[in-house]
Order: structure tokens, then C-alpha cells, then sequence
């Protein structure tokens, strides 16, 4: 699914019109908090166009884990231009599975990624325990609409031969988990295909 041709409309994307809106807001409710020396641990972040606007504002360092190695060249290249390649150490890597993948950090983000994964309780509990000050999480709605939407995605996927599914997990699970880990969750933005919940000690 997140193949090189993925990863370039997405750096082509980003070059163009900057952060999609989503994006836009969960960095705008880190940088409310402030940004300034934070360490950033991204989880599935793509080519990385999130962390390097952190980065931009004012945090000091950041780490990335993704699953697909088809973003890299893409990420590095968004790293020259932007300035930035040194200060952020990019592993193929899953948290859940291996917790270890990543030391914890003051911010982690997880944008567009619980929707592809199926044990949500696992990966939100890894990125709780990894995330000192603030975690921030976009994540599709869980009405009727959505979830029809999801299993016709599914179907089609499984007809194209592809593994890869989508969720449409359910919203109070997801902020029950991050409670569970001493965080004060709750949904800052409801959008009708993205929504977005923040987090923090
Ligand atoms: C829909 S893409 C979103 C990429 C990027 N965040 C964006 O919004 O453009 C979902 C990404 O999450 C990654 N992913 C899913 N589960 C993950 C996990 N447990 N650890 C790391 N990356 C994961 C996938 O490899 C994929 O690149």
C-alpha cells in the first residue's frame, strides 16, 4: 500500500500546500502547548512532513518508526531542503511489537495511522508509554457512514489481493487506553473524516 509512488505524491504534495489540515491542527495544539526543545517520536509518520514542522517551530529532535521502507529516500530528500537531516533518526520499526524500537519522548504523533492497524490497544498503549508530555492522534470517525466506507475498502483490498485493511476503531476505546496510562485524553477536533485527539500528563 505505502509504496515509493505513495511517498512521492506525498512529498509532491507537501511541497506544494504544506501540511493537510488535519496535520495543520494537531501541530498547532503541540505548539500551543510549546515546543521549544522537545523531543518529538512520530509514529508512522510517512515522509515525515509533520515532525519537520515541529522541528521548525522550535522542537529540538525528533525520532520517526515507520513499517514501510518506501518513504525514506522521499524523507531524506525533504530533510536536505528543509535543513534539518541530523536531527532526526528515522527506524523501520514497530512499537507495539517492540517497545524498545524507541526511547520515550516529550511528543508523540500518530497521524492517519490507528486506521491501519488492527490492535489499536496495543499501539496506543506502546505510544502512551513512550510519550512524556503530549500525544496527539488523528483518526477517521466511527459512525455508519465510516464504517460502510471501511468495509467497502475492505472488500475491494481483499479482492485486489492486498493484506492491508483499514479500521474505524471505536473513539472511546482509543482515549480509554491513554487513560488507562495516565494521560488526560480527549477528542479536540471532530471532523467528518478526520478527527483528532490530544493527550498529556
Ligand atoms: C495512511 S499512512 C499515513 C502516513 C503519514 N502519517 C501521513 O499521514 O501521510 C499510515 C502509515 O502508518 C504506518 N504504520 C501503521 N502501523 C504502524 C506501526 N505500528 N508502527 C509504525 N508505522 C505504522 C504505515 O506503514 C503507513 O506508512
Amino acid at each position: 500500500m505505502f509504496d515509493e509512488r505513495f511517498a512521492r505524491r506525498r512529498a509532491a504534495r507537501y511541497r506544494r500546500k504544506g501540511l493537510d489540515a488535519t496535520a495543520r491542527r494537531m501541530v498547532e495544539l503541540l505548539e500551543h502547548r510549546g515546543l521549544r526543545g522537545a523531543t518529538v517520536l512520530e509514529i508512522g509518520g510517512g515522509v515525515g512532513e509533520i515532525h519537520i514542522e515541529l522541528l521548525r517551530r522550535g522542537a529540538a529532535s525528533a525520532t520517526n518508526l515507520e513499517l514501510s521502507p518506501a518513504y525514506e529516500a522521499e524523507a531524506a530528500r525533504l530533510l536536505d531542503e528543509a535543513g534539518l537531516a541530523g536531527r532526526v533518526d528515522r527506524r523501520l520499526a514497530d512499537i507495539a511489537a517492540d517497545p524498545a524500537a524507541a526511547r520515550p519522548a516529550d511528543i508523540v504523533i500518530l497521524h492517519r495511522v490507528v486506521c491501519c492497524y488492527p490492535d489499536h490497544p496495543a499501539l496506543l498503549a506502546a505510544a502512551a508509554r513512550h510519550a512524556r508530555d503530549q500525544l496527539v492522534f488523528s483518526f477517521p470517525p466511527r459512525t455508519p457512514v465510516s464504517r460502510a466506507f471501511v468495509a467497502v475498502q475492505n472488500r475491494l483490498l481483499g479482492w485486489g489481493g492486498r493484506r492491508f485493511r483499514t479500521f474505524a476503531h471505536p473513539p472511546a476505546e482509543m482515549l480509554a487506553v491513554l487513560a488507562e496510562h495516565g494521560m488526560h485524553a480527549a477528542v479536540a477536533h471532530r471532523g467528518a473524516v478526520w478527527q483528532v485527539a490530544h493527550a498529556r500528563r
